[in-house]
């Protein structure tokens, strides 16, 4: 029983960190491209689009609901940065588990970490694709719907099309991307005519296979196995890509910044607190959670801890700049998208580009447009990779096939074969199931992560006090106790089946555990 609390020892894992040889992944990235790294993975789909939902439940006062949900990232930031110098190995919070709460814990953390990384990157490939789309549409390009959209989504966009239609001939008064117009548009979605569904199916225009309407996102398949490819070719290679995208999509941020706060209208912000915070704190707590996923990402800095040229100084840096920068340019946008447009009349499919259009500006929109894409892409990339390096370190241990996960492919010096399994499955998943539900999971998940690593803190702080520890977290052990507070709080938030579907998975992975990994665990095989 108790060796399935067996822990790695520091001295194993220190020792794993030397290992150097063309076996072994390559160490070619400095403090600039760490950061480049969180930075690319973070700035995406949440702000580009979720800050408009985010809006409508927080009013004006968005802006500390990016605070608070910055707030949350940065006490787990701090732990992980602790964490990320003092055992600088490709794993992350799967390989500061199995150091502090032992080999159990630390496979329901690395199985919990495909919900961050591999779904992240396919709930991110279908907003690609819903930005792809858009940004072909500027010149007139249009996309089958079918091959846009997974069958679901698919159906719902052409159900949605066609009802707002009706909406706009039977209710002219009312305006697109208002509170009023969305919930009565929601409303006739959820219960249309059979007149409406027959359009929507003529819409979607969809081929049938067995009689069955086939629906396959085609451009956020590609887009997963394009980056899959850079991937596989080079760590180089890929922060080199990651990088030039990280520039572009800061140079669009700053744009919005700039732009839109010259049509900032400060009435908009309200006059005192209950016109700021019309819904008060409960208001900004529920669009805390909800912009909550904006933020994923800086963590995955960590998981390329065996890429890193001085990983002891330059992994807290990467992760706390990172998170910083973008904490930064996310108050800032949320104080310009409330600024120019009264919130309740914020638009929550696209809020930014909207905003932009509202003004008649149809080219900074267009910018916007390009940036989001950007955005994406460099997520996808970094979620990818930070996937594929916890399943180099869980093969590495034993936990799953090593021949398999640990492959080290001889000139590109990757994990290719766990690379390209990790893009496959985030293509597939991308392309044909409905996203939605999909990307809360990634919310629970790396919530979960968070609280779990800011608990092994406070353990390691206990068990092993006297450890060099080139980075320390600050103000121990408040900061992890509020880690644990906000990310709790914040998994609260997400309700009951978010909750029974983060347990369904961890008891599938406990199966594998129970049947796999167990028998072949490095660490176990130690023991006896
Ligand atoms: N933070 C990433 C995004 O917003 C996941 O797209």
């Amino acid at each position: 029983m108790s060796s399935l609390f067996a822990k790695k020892s520091m001295q194993v894992l220190l020792a794993q960190a030397q290992e150097e040889g063309s076996d072994t992944l390559e160490r070619s990235l400095g403090v600039v491209s760490l950061t480049a790294l969180g930075i690319g993975a973070v700035i995406g789909a949440g702000i580009f689009v979720l800050s408009g939902i985010g809006a409508h439940s927080a009013g004006p006062a968005l802006m500390l609901a990016f605070v608070l949900s910055g707030l949350g990232c940065a006490f787990a930031g701090l732990c992980y940065a602790e964490f990320a110098a003092m055992i600088p190995l490709a794993g992350s919070a799967y390989t500061y588990a199995y150091a502090t709460l032992g080999e159990l814990f630390a496979w329901i953390i690395g199985w919990d970490l495909t919900l961050e990384y591999a779904m992240g990157a396919s709930t991110v490939s279908s907003g690609w694709s819903n930005n792809f789309v858009e940004f072909l549409a500027i010149f007139g390009l249009k996309f089958p719907l079918w091959m846009a959209y997974d069958h679901w989504t698919g159906l719902r966009t052409a159900l949605t099309t066609v009802c707002r239609d009706a909406l706009h001939a039977a209710h002219p008064e009312l305006v697109q991307g208002t509170r009023e117009f969305s919930a009565a548009l929601l409303a006739l979605v959820q219960h249309p005519t059979p007149e409406l569904t027959a359009k929507a199916h003529t819409l979607l225009n969809a081929p049938r296979l067995f009689g069955v309407e086939l629906g396959f996102n085609l451009p956020a398949f590609l887009i997963a196995l394009v980056i899959t490819t850079i991937l596989v070719v080079g760590i180089k290679e890929s922060a080199k890509f990651n990088s030039g995208i990280v520039v572009m999509k800061l140079a669009v941020v700053l744009f919005v910044l700039g732009l839109g706060s010259h049509y900032v209208n400060r009435a908009n912000w309200g006059s005192d607190w209950h016109s700021f915070a019309p819904f008060g704190m409960g208001g900004i707590g529920l669009a805390a959670g909800l912009v909550f996923f904006s933020y994923i990402g800086f963590d995955a800095v960590s998981t390329t801890a065996q890429e890193a040229k001085n990983p002891q100084r330059d992994l807290p840096i990467g992760i706390i700049l990172s998170l910083f920068i973008c904490t930064l340019l996310y108050i800032g946008i949320a104080a310009v998208l409330t600024g120019m447009i009264p919130y309740q009349s914020i638009n929550i499919e696209a809020p930014i580009v909207r905003a932009f259009l509202d003004y008649q500006v149809g080219w900074a929109a267009n910018i916007v447009t390009i940036g989001s894409i950007a955005g994406l892409t460099s997520v996808m990339l970094v979620m990818l990779l930070g996937q594929s390096r916890v399943l180099y370190a869980m093969a590495h241990d034993g936990l799953l096939p090593k021949k398999f996960f640990g492959d080290i492919h001889p000139r590109f010096r990757t994990p290719w074969k766990g690379t390209i399994l990790a893009g496959l499955l985030a293509a597939i998943v991308g392309s044909v199931t409905p996203i939605d539900d999909i990307g809360k999971m990634v919310n629970i998940g790396t919530l979960l992560a968070f609280v779990i690593v800011c608990i092994a803190i406070l353990v390691l702080r206990r068990t092993d006090p006297d450890r060099p520890r080139p980075f320390k977290t600050p103000l121990v052990p408040f900061v992890p106790i509020l880690g644990i507070a906000f990310n709790g709080y914040m998994m609260y938030t997400l309700g009951k089946w978010n909750w029974i579907r983060l347990i369904v998975w961890l008891l599938i992975g406990l199966v594998v555990y129970f049947s796999y990994s167990r028998y072949h665990s490095e660490v176990r095989k130690k023991l006896v």
